[in-house]
């Protein structure tokens, strides 16, 4: 997957324009565009910021930012106050770091055997999870002749990665080893809840109280834990007395609430998806549109083609099930998403819709735009997938933001 990254615009005009969701960013447009608000991602810091309390904020931006492009969004969450990046794998840190971010960047997922060293040279703080990774660990920063700085993930209930409670003993004598031999600096704990979205739900506490006992075994243990963290996005707005010393949320960064039926939290949805129209055609009523002809026309109307398809992050499963801003309305996809493109239908009179018009397939949710919440429910899944799906030939055009004018 390839999302070309364009730099924020410089054109004031131009990149104001482009925060309407049906206004070109510019005008040759890409056929499949992400536009990304990097104002919303600062206004979301502030709201989590404002939950944390005195806590800091490590900004989550694995997989690419969640699809929204990790480097831009990193430098605009910690302009905006984030103290900290939190990644997933070792790649994701090391192009952190590559870019000349400065901030602490932690990458949490590994295999054992990973190279540690290009993460230790460059900086990248590394979350350990079991005696063998953090064997390994200690075997690079050997090698590297650096000491890692890392955090121990501790297993408290969600049983995904994270020190299991029958090593935890032997590997507290370990870390104790490692730190006195100046291979690791154990600067923090940190585990993650299986329940967040339900913020009254009984294993979040059970989680809280195993991750207090752990802290509490470390500190007997003679290590000192400056950051300690558990609550995700859904926590740090929900449960404040989670806070601990950080909070790590993800998704709220992007706008799109943790628990949706709570409501809004004030976030603003940082990315709109949308394309421009390919053509305008008529079909006469009686014929079908697209593979397999699921759409029958019932009566004589005009389409609209975009040139949008599931190779670019609109599900084949979303079929028939949802609708695009377009021509200040929204208008039905009808018949089948095809990897390549997907079919609306305008009308008898095809409602003054023109080629090259802006057609937003998810974006702000307000005055009529589709949120991507409602992808979420035609799919049954979760608005994290959606965003995260927009991939392929989907061009990315940055608005706002600390280094562009908004
Ligand atoms: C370990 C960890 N912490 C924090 C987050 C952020 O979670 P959310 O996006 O729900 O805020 C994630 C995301 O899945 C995660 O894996």
């Amino acid at each position: 997957m390839t999302i070309t990254a364009q730099e924020p615009d410089t054109e004031p005009e131009t990149t104001r324009a482009a925060s309407a969701p049906d206004a070109p960013s510019s005008a040759a447009a890409p056929q499949a565009e992400a536009v990304i608000d990097l104002d919303a991602v600062a206004h979301n810091i502030r709201i989590l910021h404002d939950h944390a309390g005195d806590a800091s904020v490590m900004a989550v931006v694995k997989a690419d930012a969640y699809s929204h492009g990790a480097v831009p969004v990193a430098r605009a969450a910690l302009a905006a106050g984030a103290h900290e990046l939190g990644v997933a794998t070792l790649e994701e840190g090391l192009e952190l770091k590559n870019a000349g971010i400065s901030a602490p960047v932690l990458s949490w997922l590994h295999t054992a055997d990973a190279d540690y060293a290009p993460a230790i040279a460059a900086g990248v703080e590394l979350g350990l999870s079991s005696p063998r990774h953090l064997a390994a660990v200690v075997a690079a920063a050997r090698r590297v002749g650096e000491t890692a700085t890392v955090t121990i993930k501790i297993e408290t209930g969600l049983n995904r990665n994270g020190v299991s409670l029958e090593e935890w003993d032997d590997f507290l004598v370990d870390l104790a080893r490692a730190e006195a031999e100046r291979a690791i600096h154990v600067k923090g704990m940190f585990s993650h809840l299986a329940h967040a979205d339900e913020p009254h739900h009984p294993v979040i506490d059970d989680q809280c109280e195993r991750f207090t006992r752990a802290l509490d075994d470390a500190k007997r243990a003679g290590l000192v834990v400056e950051a300690s963290h558990l609550a995700n996005s859904a926590a740090t707005l929900t449960r404040t007395d989670l806070r601990f010393e950080m909070v790590r949320p993800g998704i709220a960064i992007y706008g799109l609430s943790p628990v949706p039926r709570m409501g809004t939290f004030d976030l603003r949805p940082v990315m709109t998806f949308r394309s421009r129209v390919a053509l305008v055609k008529k079909v006469a009523a009686g014929e079908g549109v697209s593979y397999g002809h699921t759409w029958i026309a019932p009566h004589d109307t005009t389409v609209a083609l975009l040139p949008v398809g599931y190779a670019d992050g609109i599900p084949r499963a979303l079929s028939g099930k949802f609708e695009v801003w377009l021509g200040d309305d929204r208008r039905p996809g009808i018949g089948r998403v095809s990897m390549d493109q997907v079919v609306v239908d305008l009308g008898p009179d095809g409602a003054g819709v023109r080629e090259g018009d802006i057609a937003v397939f998810f974006g702000n949710g307000e005055q009529g735009v589709p949120h991507a919440q409602e992808w979420a429910e035609a799919l049954d899944t979760i608005h994290y997938e959606v965003v995260t799906s927009v991939r392929g030939r989907t061009v990315r055009t940055f608005v706002g933001g600390p280094d562009g004018p908004s």
